[in-house]
């Protein structure tokens, strides 16, 4: 996830604001770079890797010696692959910025631009904005008015810092749906993404609303909405240690990271929505292609490939087109039967999973044509499919995957609606309310489902003393049983079992007693009668049952211990919420057991070795 630093004060601008990349660093990042004013101009510095790598180049460089104003920026890389050109601060003589989050619209954008003379360097979202707010400041000759029509222009989510070479000395800052604060010091203050960047100098801070820009100097702060007019907020104070800091408030990156689901689903969906229809004309994949699709098979890894059982249900539901999911550690030695006219969709949060990797360049070799779901920018799957749509969930630091796997599915299921639609299977009015409510509800969806926690805690309580346990459920239900128990194995160390419910009695119901208790999930309507039906049996056997049900299911309560209602939720999309519960459920089941959650034993975050 990116990270802005702004600094003005008496110090030595450039130290200040790496001292905040560094403390940044920990959200994950591919580039760094440092703008500051010295003589008149804005000079910049930049590099891809390391935050060490730009503090080398400033070191050896000297151009930023004696600046006492300057802003620095941590890339995780959206649009464009890591590369010193595509790093921030990005601008031109007059004017330079660092941004966080996506310009949606940047495409017409930049052809606006371009048509009014502005060319471009880098492939970034970023520039745009940059040359945007230049074009206009060029028109009105106000740095305020040219920040608000840019406001007005732009379609996405941003946290921007601007130095304009003709006001030095001073930064500015615009926002919307993106975190930006204005750390506050004694003649001397900040802006920063993240309270971490610049807790070493000051605690207290100001939040800066939604559409609101601020101007900061040395001795001044002053913060006013898109009518300039001035607004105030609170003076808010940190309680939190660096390292807590880090870690957003929160006790573990997991946690923090499931609470980032609205924003990375959000992020991932909306700039493929257009007209309230999925659209992937961005990553160049054709209707044809889909359209024409035989069969589709994903293949992947743990956490990855439970995605791909998510999707299978989805797109033989809503696209009548056989799905396979495959491991891809078997695949890759299964001699698969594919070809041209079949799709292979590498799903991987790294975009470096060796047997993935293996995987994906077998089917190639196989002739089929493959699509990468990636996380990570220019990682080598993402580099090696035919095509890749990127899940822009931001770096996932936590060693069990969360908020990667939320936005996989939520990308899947747009990809399902879109399919669905040239097949002919779905109207053109299905297609834009299936796609409505992932654009519309889904962020605040998983958003109701988190603030579920205290029930959710208080279910974990009920599991902890447990060293074995079942999870059961029926259709997509038993596809999130799988991931639900894989979660909680890796990090709570309690060995569980995910079974298909009605599979139950033909064996491993022998393994049903007083000391196994079950995790039912029922949050299908057609199939819940049947689910009840295996919750009395196991009950019958001494089990303790948690279920997690739909709001409004029939005597929910009286069939199990405790009840964990899902919000309302359309139920083509259940999986989404519920994948929310199951992720929290196992954090405060490895939680009251004091594991290590974050890194949890023998486990690394990427898996480059078969
Ligand atoms: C589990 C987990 C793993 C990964 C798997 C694939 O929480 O994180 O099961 O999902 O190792 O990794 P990627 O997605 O990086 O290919």
């Amino acid at each position: 996830m990116c990270g802005i630093t702004g600094y003005v004060g008496a110090r030595e601008a450039s130290e200040v604001v790496l001292q905040g990349l560094h403390t940044l660093e920990y959200r994950g990042y591919d580039s760094a770079g440092v703008a500051a004013f010295i003589n008149g101009n804005i000079n910049v510095v930049k590099a891809v890797g390391k935050v060490s790598n730009v503090e080398e180049k400033i070191a050896a460089l000297g151009t930023l010696k004696g600046a006492h104003c300057g802003i620095g920026h941590t890339r995780w890389a959206t649009h464009g692959a890591p590369s010193d050109t595509n790093s921030h601060p990005h601008g031109t003589e007059n004017i330079q910025i660092v941004h966080n989050g996506i310009i949606e619209n940047y495409a017409p954008l930049r052809a606006m631009l371009q048509s009014n003379g502005f060319t471009f360097v880098s492939e970034t979202d970023t520039e745009v904005a940059a040359k945007l707010i230049e074009y206009h400041y060029n028109n009105c000759h106000s740095r305020e008015d040219a920040l608000v029509y840019a406001m007005r222009d732009i379609i996405g989510s941003y946290a921007i810092a601007v130095m304009f070479r003709d006001c030095p000395e001073t930064l500015y800052a615009i926002r919307k749906d993106n975190p930006l604060i204005i750390g506050v010091g004694e003649g001397e203050n900040f802006v920063a993404s993240d309270i971490a960047a610049v807790l070493r100098y000051t605690k207290t801070y100001y939040q800066l609303g939604d559409l609101e820009l601020a101007i900061v100097t040395k001795d001044s702060i002053c913060m006013m909405d898109m009518d300039k007019k001035e607004v105030s907020h609170p003076l808010l104070t940190a309680t939190w240690s660096i390292e807590a800091a880090e870690r957003g408030g929160y006790d573990h990156f997991m946690i923090k990271e499931i609470n980032e689901e609205p924003e990375a689903v959000e992020k991932t969906l909306h700039p493929r929505i257009r007209d309230m229809m999925p659209n992937f004309e961005e990553e160049n994949l054709s209707d044809e292609r889909l359209k024409n699709a035989k069969s589709v098979t994903f293949v992947a890894c743990g956490t990855a490939m439970h995605a791909g059982l998510v999707g299978k249900t989805a797109i033989e539901q809503l696209c009548r087109v056989p799905v396979k999911v495959e491991i891809a550690s078997e695949f890759r030695y299964n001699d698969p039967i594919l070809s041209e006219e079949d799709l292979v969709v590498i799903i991987s949060q790294s975009g470096e999973t060796a047997d993935s990797l293996a995987a994906l360049r077998l089917a190639k070799e196989k002739g089929a044509y493959t699509l990468g779901i990636v996380n990570v920018i220019g990682s080598t799957i993402a580099r090696e499919a035919d095509n890749v749509i990127y899940t822009w969930a931001g770096p996932e630091i936590s060693v069990a995957s969360t908020k990667a796997y939320t936005v996989q599915i939520s990308l899947i299921y747009l990809l399902t609606i879109k399919m669905a639609y040239l097949k002919g299977k779905i109207s053109e009015a299905e297609a834009k309310e299936y796609t409505r409510i992932l654009y519309e509800d889904m962020p605040s969806l998983i958003k109701d489902t988190i603030a579920k926690e205290e029930e959710i805690k208080d279910a974990a309580k009920l599991f902890a003393k447990y060293e074995d346990l079942f999870f059961i459920g029926r259709g997509i239900d038993y596809h999130l049983a799988m991931e639900g128990s894989l979660k909680l194995k890796e990090i709570s160390y309690i060995h569980s079992e995910a079974y298909a419910a009605g599979e139950l009695k033909h064996g491993t119901i022998s393994l049903i007693t007083t000391e196994m208790p079950v995790i039912a999930l029922a949050t299908q309507e057609e199939l819940y009668e049947k689910m009840i039906s295996n919750i009395r049996e196991v009950k019958a056997r001494g089990a303790k049952v948690l279920l997690v049900a739909r709001e409004g299911a029939k005597d929910a309560a009286a069939e199990a211990e405790k009840v964990i209602y899902l919000p309302r939720c359309e139920k083509f999309f259940t999986s989404i919420p519920l994948a929310t519960v199951l992720q929290m459920l196992a954090y405060y089941v490895a939680r009251e057991r004091g594991c290590d959650i974050d890194k949890p034993r023998n486990l690394a975050k990427s898996v480059t070795v078969e």
